[in-house]
């Protein structure tokens, strides 16, 4: 595979190392379509980062204006349904052209302006794709959240982002349960900004309609053009902005911009999944993820790829789903989450007697820490030893890979990420802000200059922005808030995070958002959430909470779960619920954690000096023991 990869003389490294700013304004000049070239590479002032200043670029144009001569028979999306007696579709990049440009016109008549924000709610259909392309085209800016996320969870996005229009669909199917939408999209909107709700038909699901607000999307597009002039794009513009979880509670909009996007995504494509147009990828991740903005849609297309999307749940309506889809779609590439890949493996007895995998070349993790025996099962059992695999590291704040080794390059090391991608510039520091010595666990941060695709703020909170990742080492350092170490050769390996931030099957859920959906039950005085390990899901929530009344506490227990799921959404659900009486806190009144966790895992406690209840953990021990 080394041979065959575009990206394998290591070289590279040390060419980027040496002017890493030349090396992306090389990369750009060469591989990038711009509409008018930048007058200043990088600049980066306070906090603000800014790449190829002046630049004038549409992300769209790099998908459909340089690929379309040479590939616009080929598939670009290929869409399985869940339902099995329902036939894929395969749009080809001339026909998603066209109607990327179809929805783009139809958005303008609507009145949607460049620079806006408009929503997305919408499950695993192409319609997603086209929508957030067709803002692209027009230069509108898109705000993906999640489909499984509760109306409550949409109306607190909406509210923050301020929108005017929400794309929804009227359905979809989930292990084969009919999810009715749009209900809880008009649910969500009651009292916010929003006056028009676009709908594309999945289902043919009977939804109730307004005529003031609501729209359908095959009646808006029926008529228009197909020819489109993509929106003349600053570099520095937004593309989109993606609702992430921050520490205790706080919501983030993460803002990311056309050129340093477009470059990033193209580079970590080719580097990373050594894209080719002969290669069809299948990237689990839904749009409502950094994940299936950077790898399951832009990457690929601006790559001249194909993506596969699919609809359910990889293992409905038998175990086997995820394997025949490979099969069927013959790809060549497979990128998931280790939670993903433990659930195969679990379920992998007859499917690997019966799926060969034999047009795989190379597998991806991403989200989470890939575990030893984990890495191993999925190198010989589906890549068969032939597939090197991919560990991703990397955030909604970054856009795009970080660090992995490169499939062309090398080296692989079962649970170790591995190396920070050329012209990226990683450390990990101790408590004295010292690069730690190999095998020595700190902070892992980013250096100058950053990366293209770095976030450009928190949509409307440079408060939030400074204090999450500027404070704690000032602007020349990024914070990541996650912890690793290096080995004897340089290979990193991630350790997790050190805020109050949970992966949940590689879903980032801060234990505030969980505390504070829990806090809206009757009965609960207080909550704490801790992360703890699972077997499948890498890490989930167990809370506890103390109760401001003893009657009903079994009522109170499923009140709080109900609550939780209302608020947020089934992926935030606890595992465990213990009712205390109180929490070990600090002097000054912050509760510990840590220590809970420790508690609740069995482990020894450490210094207890500065707990100011330290009677309070005996009860909690045998509460959970109990
Ligand atoms: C956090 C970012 C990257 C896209 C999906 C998640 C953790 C991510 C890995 C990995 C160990 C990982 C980190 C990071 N993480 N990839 N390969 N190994 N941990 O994006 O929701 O922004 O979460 O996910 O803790 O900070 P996100």
């Amino acid at each position: 595979l080394k041979k065959t990869c575009q990206i394998n003389d290591e070289k590279i490294y040390k060419t980027a190392q040496k002017d890493p700013i030349k090396f992306w304004d090389n990369f750009a000049k060469k591989e990038i379509l711009w509409q008018a070239p930048w007058t200043e590479t990088y600049q980066h002032a306070g906090a603000y980062v800014k790449w190829f200043l002046n630049g004038k670029i549409n992300i769209t144009e790099n998908i459909f204006e340089k690929n379309l001569e040479n590939l616009g028979s080929k598939p670009a999306i290929i869409w399985e349904p869940e339902p099995l007696n329902e036939n894929e579709i395969v749009i080809t990049y001339k026909e998603l052209f066209e109607k990327v440009n179809k929805l783009a016109n139809a958005f303008k008549k609507l009145g949607i302006k460049k620079g806006e924000v408009v929503a997305i709610y919408m499950p695993m259909i192409p319609e997603t794709i086209i929508s957030m392309l067709a803002l692209a085209r027009i230069g509108a800016v898109h705000a993906v959240i999640f489909s499984a996320f509760s109306s409550s969870a949409l109306k607190y996005r909406l509210e923050n982002l301020k929108t005017k229009v929400l794309i929804t669909a009227d359905g979809y199917y989930r292990k084969g349960k009919l999810i009715n939408l749009k209900a809880e999209a008009d649910e969500a909107i009651l009292g916010t900004s929003v006056e028009k709700l676009i709908i594309a038909k999945r289902a043919n699901n009977p939804v109730t309609t307004n005529p003031n607000v609501d729209f359908w999307y095959d009646e808006i597009t029926k008529n228009e053009s197909a020819d489109l002039k993509a929106e003349v794009m600053d570099s520095e513009d937004l593309l989109f902005v993606l609702p992430e979880s921050g520490t205790s509670g706080q919501f983030l909009p993460v803002m990311h911009s056309h050129g340093g996007y477009t470059v990033y995504a193209t580079f970590t494509g080719k580097a990373v999944f050594d894209f080719k147009p002969t290669d069809t990828l299948w990237c689990t991740s839904d749009p409502g993820w950094i994940t299936g903005h950077t790898y399951t849609i832009y990457s690929p297309l601006l790559n001249g790829a194909t993506t596969v999307i699919y609809e359910g749940a990889i293992d409905y309506p038998h175990p086997c789903r995820w394997a025949d889809i490979i099969g069927k779609y013959k790809a060549t590439i497979f990128y998931t989450a280790p939670t993903a890949i433990r659930m195969l493996e679990k379920q992998s007895k007859e499917i690997l007697l019966t799926h060969q995998f034999n047009n795989l070349r190379l597998l991806g993790s991403v989200g989470e820490a890939i575990d030893e025996p984990t890495w191993m099962w999925y190198f010989q059992n589906i890549g068969k030893e032939n597939c090197p695999i991919v560990d991703t590291w990397w955030q909604t704040e970054t856009g795009g890979i970080i660090l992995s080794s490169l499939p062309g390059i090398g080296p692989f090391k079962p649970s170790f990420t591995g190396l920070p991608l050329p012209g990226i510039n990683l450390e990990i520091l101790d408590e004295n802000k010292k690069p730690c010595k190999q095998g020595v666990e700190g902070s892992l941060v980013i250096l100058p200059p950053f990366p293209p695709a770095i976030l450009r703020g928190i949509y409307n909170n440079e408060k939030s922005y400074i204090e999450s990742y500027w404070s704690q080492y000032g602007t020349d350092i990024y914070f990541t808030s996650d912890s690793a170490f290096k080995d004897e050769h340089g290979l990193i390996k991630i350790v997790g995070r050190t805020d109050d931030t949970l992966k949940i099957a590689g879903h980032r859920i801060s234990t505030g958002e969980i505390e504070n959906a829990a806090g809206k039950t009757q009965n609960i005085l207080e909550s704490a959430v801790i992360g703890v390990p699972d077997e499948l899901k890498g890490e989930t929530a167990v809370i506890f909470v103390i109760c401001k009344n003893n009657q009903n506490l079994e009522q109170t227990t499923q009140d709080v779960i109900l609550e939780i799921k209302k608020e947020i959404g089934p992926i935030a659900q606890p595992k465990e619920i213990f009712i205390v009486e109180e929490f070990p806190k600090t002097k000054s009144g912050k509760t510990m954690r840590g220590i809970l966790k420790k508690i609740y895992l069995s482990q020894d406690l450490g210094d207890l000096a500065v707990v100011s209840n330290p009677e309070s953990i005996e009860k909690i021990r045998s509460i959970i023991h109990k």
